[in-house]
Parts: C-alpha cells; sequence; structure tokens
C-alpha cells in the first residue's frame, strides 16, 4: 500500500511509523512526505528516511481551494492510496475528502469525542479529568469528528504536571499509531 504522511511540525509519530515501515511492522512504503511548512523538522526525518519529500504552504496560493487542489494533485503524481495525518494542523477539504473515502486517518492526543480541536492534551489537562488518551480516526468534514478506529486511556495522576501528560501522551501515540496502521494495511490488503 501507497502511504503519503502530511505532517506540520515536529514529526515524532512520522519518525514511528517510518522506522516500523523500515523494519517491515508495516506492509506498506511511504511513497511521500509532505508538509505545509517548508522549515518543518519533520521533513528533516523524512531526509534521513530517504522518503521523498514536498512542502508548499497556504500562503503560496490565492485562496485554500487552489492549496487543496496542488496538494491532490500531488498525491494523484505519487499515486498515493492512503492518506496518514501526523500532527497536520488543517482541515481537509471535501475534495480530498471525496478523493479518498475512508482513506485519511489521524491520531488526536485525547479520548474523542472529548476535547476535540487543537490543543488537546492541555484543554484535558486543565479539565481536571482523571483520565484522558489517545484517539485514531478517519477524517470526516468536521473537526476530529470522524469514526473511532482505536483508542488508548492514559491516566492524569495528581502529581502530572502539563509536560508529564504530554510526555505520556506522546508516548503512546508512539505505540498506538504504528499497530493500528499495521493492521489497517493488512486488513486493505486480505
Ligand atoms: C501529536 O500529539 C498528534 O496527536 C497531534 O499533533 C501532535 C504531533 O506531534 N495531532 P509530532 O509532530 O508527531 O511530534
Amino acid at each position: 500500500m501507497r502511504i503519503a504522511i502530511l505532517a506540520s511540525g515536529n514529526g515524532s509519530n512520522f519518525e514511528v511509523i517510518a522506522q516500523a515501515v523500515k523494519e517491515k511492522k508495516i506492509a506498506a512504503e511511504i511513497v511521500l512526505l509532505f508538509s505545509d511548512h517548508h522549515d518543518a523538522y519533520v521533513l528533516e526525518r523524512g531526509k534521513k528516511f530517504k522518503i521523498a519529500c514536498e512542502s508548499f504552504e497556504l500562503k503560496e496560493f490565492p485562496g485554500k481551494k487552489q492549496y487543496e487542489t496542488a496538494l491532490l494533485d500531488l498525491l494523484k503524481q505519487y499515486e498515493v492510496e492512503l492518506v496518514v495525518l501526523a500532527g497536520y494542523m488543517r482541515i481537509i477539504g471535501k475534495d480530498l475528502l471525496a478523493a479518498y473515502p475512508n482513506r485519511i486517518i489521524n491520531i488526536h492526543p485525547a479520548l474523542l469525542p472529548d476535547f476535540p480541536g487543537l490543543h488537546g492534551i492541555k484543554d484535558a489537562y486543565e479539565a481536571g479529568v482523571k483520565e484522558t488518551g489517545v484517539t485514531i480516526h478517519y477524517v470526516d468534514s468536521g473537526v476530529d469528528t470522524g469514526p473511532i478506529i482505536a483508542q488508548k486511556a492514559v491516566q492524569i495522576e495528581k502529581t502530572d504536571c502539563l509536560f508529564d501528560l504530554e510526555t505520556k501522551i506522546h508516548q503512546v501515540e508512539h505505540q498506538l499509531y504504528p499497530q493500528v496502521l499495521a493492521k489497517i494495511v493488512k486488513n486493505e490488503r486480505s
């Protein structure tokens, strides 16, 4: 299966997925890493794995529609079959969704439907809940609303500061995302 990973920033999730692909734990090929920021650190990680890296920014286009058209063209050019969002900080537009129905996957750092949006970890921490976690879901037109594929809970201890919670969440993400992608790819192939 030909996968594209879309990421905006650091790329720690990209890295664990790329490593799992390299170790053949995921029966897929990452044919493209795309970032909507030319200076995103994830692109450095992509080069290290010798994966094709492309980037362009929304501000280089007249509007969001043209940006998405360019992105869709890129995905077609690389013959991408599955789109994996790993810290991609943009809403997916309707043309892209239509081109990849149930073929776009996202990871969110909270137990959806609780704490959707940009600050899932901080919002859960500030709400004072005892438990939050990680969700992997198919992307639809809403913000973090698509069908849930997998979830894993993380306990928030009274002694945890926000940084502790972020660390715990990222550890769970790094286990869960490669595992779930391996299963999805396997199911698609059988
Ligand atoms: C992760 O916490 C992910 O859940 C969220 O954005 C963050 C990306 O981290 N969507 P990284 O860039 O993979 O390190």
